[in-house]
């Protein structure tokens, strides 16, 4: 039984669980980001709700691009646990439109992956300047 499944009916979460179900991404334009973003990941904009431009993660996550004009997009971090099949096609799609990616998150060794955990990660700014993390494998903390 997936996780879907399992929490479709409210009642069956225990009692300790809050999932996270959506959040605000600001941008100086939505469109543009939420449309980056969705290339990148290879998944698809949703439908204007009211302010908000969608993105679903396909976890039950959504992405709700916002516009944020007349002041600084204070830049956020957000990394996504993607399938190892599908983290190659992502870093070509990075190449494809020219952003650069970088094994570290402060950015400084550019064109390159991170192994960690056994996987494989990468980050690269959007076009906001946030802080976006592809990863294959979840860090291990202590
Ligand atoms: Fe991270």
């Amino acid at each position: 039984m997936s996780h879907e499944q399992q929490y479709q009916d409210e009642s069956q979460l225990p009692a300790t669980t809050a999932q996270l179900n959506h959040t605000a991404v600001y941008a100086g334009d939505r469109r543009l980001s939420a449309e980056f973003l969705a290339a990148i990941l290879g998944l698809k904009v949703g439908a204007p709700f009211g302010p908000f431009l969608p993105v679903d993660l396909g976890n039950g996550v959504t992405l709700d691009y916002y516009e944020k004009t007349g002041e600084p997009i204070q830049s956020q971090h957000y990394a996504f646990l993607v399938p190892d099949a599908q983290f190659g096609g992502m870093i070509a799609r990075l190449e494809a439109v020219g952003v650069t990616y970088y094994a570290d998150p402060n950015h400084t060794e550019p064109g390159q992956i991170n192994r960690l955990f056994g996987g494989r990660g990468a980050y690269f700014a959007d076009p906001d300047g946030h802080n976006m993390e592809i990863m294959t494998r979840p860090y291990i903390r202590p």
